[in-house]
């Protein structure tokens, strides 16, 4: 047995096996944020001014059919509680933390998107089909942390109201 060539094979595996694993559960790369040119935001203002208004939170759509949900995770809930999403179509995630670090996971699909105060955390999701999905907060964030969940519900993309511009979907609005 030659193990210098084992020791090559299995180091060439376990490298193999960690870039799919970076992909699947979304891990935090803080190299790939800072290459990626992430945007910060301030944690304390987000109710005030700029992209997390709550007027602006939601699912927004685009002139072109794209469909934008925008979130804010904070102790101990999401916000919006409920989202409303298209099935079949790319779904364009920024959501980002008011206080400590959240991990944002849909129970039953492999998402789970980790939420950090003054960043803008992004991920592209896709449901294909209509349901609904309980929304969990998977990080250890406080005492009220295992009670921090909402829900996402998908709807077949001709029963998704068409919205127009500055009107934001949601569970409600079904
Ligand atoms: Cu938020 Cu745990």
């Amino acid at each position: 047995m030659n193990w210098r060539k084992l020791r090559v094979f299995v180091l060439t595996v376990l490298v193999l096996c960690l870039i799919p694993a970076t992909r699947y559960y979304q891990i935090d790369v803080p190299l790939m944020r800072y290459l990626k040119g992430s945007r910060t935001v301030d944690p304390l203002s987000l109710h005030l001014a700029g992209e997390f208004v709550e007027s602006n939170l939601g699912t927004e759509q685009g002139a072109d059919g794209s469909v934008t949900v925008r979130m804010i995770a904070q102790q101990y809930l999401f916000v919006p509680h409920c989202i409303l999403v298209p099935a079949g179509v790319p779904v364009h995630l920024r959501i980002t933390s008011a206080d400590a670090v959240h991990s944002l996971a849909f129970n039953g699909t492999i998402y789970n998107v980790k939420v950090l105060p003054g960043t803008i955390s992004e991920a592209r999701l896709q449901f294909s089909n209509p349901g609904e999905f309980k929304t969990v907060c998977r990080e250890f964030c406080g005492a009220g942390h295992y009670a921090m969940r909402s829900a996402l519900k998908v709807v077949p993309r001709d029963q998704f109201p068409v919205l127009r511009s500055g009107e934001r979907g949601n569970c409600e609005a079904q």
